[in-house]
């Protein structure tokens, strides 16, 4: 049997109802901001990421899946979706003097280590602001995130951690000051800082490691480098996060691990779910639409780790309410066709439940153990004589005080919608 390619994860029918939930709860949610669909594809010149990620950051070094086209041209499957988005709107013309504010879903791609909540498929749904310069929208996406984890009742479970890395100049002001401080360190610094000291020395304040993290304790800090126009702006988002009830921890470490952000950027943490406690992350990146090739543009989003939320609800035993499932048993071959016109008419009375037909016949007995099985709150008994009297029976298979009735297929769709 050929087996799934590692860290590449089926969602099995028990999974996928609750999949489906947290993406219709947050899809809403992001959709009451007014914030518009767009559907990317997974496939983009390599270029692409490289030039908007970031060379030397870890995804495009290490992480990608990256082929060659049949003739020739270097393509890689989305590591990510804010790069696409960029180019996406860029290339129709949707950026230029407008505001645009969308979302996206979908898989995503990085060759990692798996482990649980760190997959090599992974689903996102992000959104993205162009054309806003100001922290109100800033705010807005970090309500936004906050509105998801209340609609889910995960909030207790979930915190905001904020930073801002200030204007790209102070950026590398601050990341020339980190490598003359790290460099004579270079033999006490961890493998990887040691590695990242040449390519991403700011990655280093993410090290796990405790020796590197002790000499991090003198090391130049980032707030010390932020421009004045960057801290009055993170000053003011502060402000309104505050007048919004938003809590937050300012993180002077957060510093993320792709390229393209400037001033702003957050993370929305938990710490149930060991290593891998991001489930949501973003910020401001107002260079990488120039860098791509358009005009400065200011921009902000983030996207949620969808795998790691629904690992989070699961966790938390967040109920998904189910609709009201009915199973319809037929006796007998002559009544097969009719079956199917009852089901027909039922779903289409009730389009919130799910009908389901029994099909390769059997007795009752057998029948009703299936529907039992099946999960569904209600069955039909449609049998000879349930077709000679003009009533169906209908039973309820999770609560034997409401037991089995007897009624007339017009009635029988009111009964079950009255009991939801
Ligand atoms: P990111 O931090 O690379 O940012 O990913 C965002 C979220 O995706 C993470 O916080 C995590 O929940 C989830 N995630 C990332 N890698 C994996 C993985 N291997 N397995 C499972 N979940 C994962 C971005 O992708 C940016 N494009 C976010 C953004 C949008 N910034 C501005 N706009």
């Amino acid at each position: 049997m050929v087996r799934a390619v590692r860290g590449m994860r089926d969602i099995l029918p028990q999974d996928a109802r609750m999949w489906r939930h947290v993406e219709d709860m947050i899809q809403g949610v992001i959709a009451s901001f007014a914030y518009e669909e767009v559907r990317l594809p997974l496939l983009e010149f390599t270029e692409l990421f490289a030039r908007g990620v970031g060379e030397a950051t870890d995804i495009v070094e290490k992480e990608m899946y990256t082929l060659a086209d049949r003739d020739g041209d270097s393509l890689s499957l989305r590591p990510e979706g804010t790069a696409s988005c960029v180019r996406a709107l860029e290339e129709s013309g949707l950026l230029y003097n407008q505001n645009q504010r969308v979302t996206y879903a979908g898989p995503m791609f990085r060759y990692e280590k798996p482990q649980k909540g760190r997959y090599r498929q992974f689903y996102q749904i992000g959104a993205e602001a162009f054309g806003f310069a100001g922290p109100d929208v800033d705010a807005e996406l970090i309500a936004i995130g906050a509105a998801c984890w209340k609609a889910l009742g995960i909030s207790q479970h979930i915190s905001l951690e904020v930073n801002s890395l200030g204007s790209n100049e102070a950026r590398i002001a601050y990341k020339e000051a980190l490598v003359a401080y790290l460099t004579p360190l270079k033999e006490q610094l961890d493998e990887d800082s040691q590695r990242r000291l040449l390519s991403n020395p700011m990655r280093i304040l993410d090290s796990k490691n405790p020796a590197t993290q002790g000499l991090l304790k003198l090391s130049p800090q980032l707030p010390d480098f932020v421009d004045e126009e960057s801290k009055a702006h993170f000053q003011q988002l502060l402000k309104i996060l505050d007048a919004m009830g938003i809590t937050y921890k300012v993180n002077p470490n957060l510093v993320r691990g792709l390229d393209y952000y400037t001033h702003t950027v957050f993370e929305w943490v938990t710490q149930d779910l060991g290593s891998q406690g991001a489930v949501c992350a973003g910020g401001r990146y107002d260079g990488l639409v120039k860098q791509l090739g358009g005009r400065n543009t200011p921009a902000v989003g983030f996207a949620i780790g969808l795998d790691r939320v629904v690992l989070l609800c699961e966790l938390v035993k967040l109920e998904v309410k189910q609709s009201a499932d009915l199973y319809i048993c037929v006796l007998g071959d002559e009544l097969r066709s009719k079956g199917m016109i009852l089901a027909r008419q039922l779903r289409d009375e009730m389009p919130q439940t799910s009908v389901r037909l029994h099909m390769g016949g059997g007795n009752f007995k057998k029948q009703l153990k299936r529907a039992d099985a099946s999960g569904a709150t209600w069955a039909i008994l449609y049998g000879e004589e349930e077709a000679a009297s003009g009533e169906l029976s209908l039973k309820h298979l999770r609560d034997v005080s409401v037991g089995q009735v007897k009624l007339r297929v017009e009635q029988i769709a009111q009964r079950i919608t009255s009991s939801i």
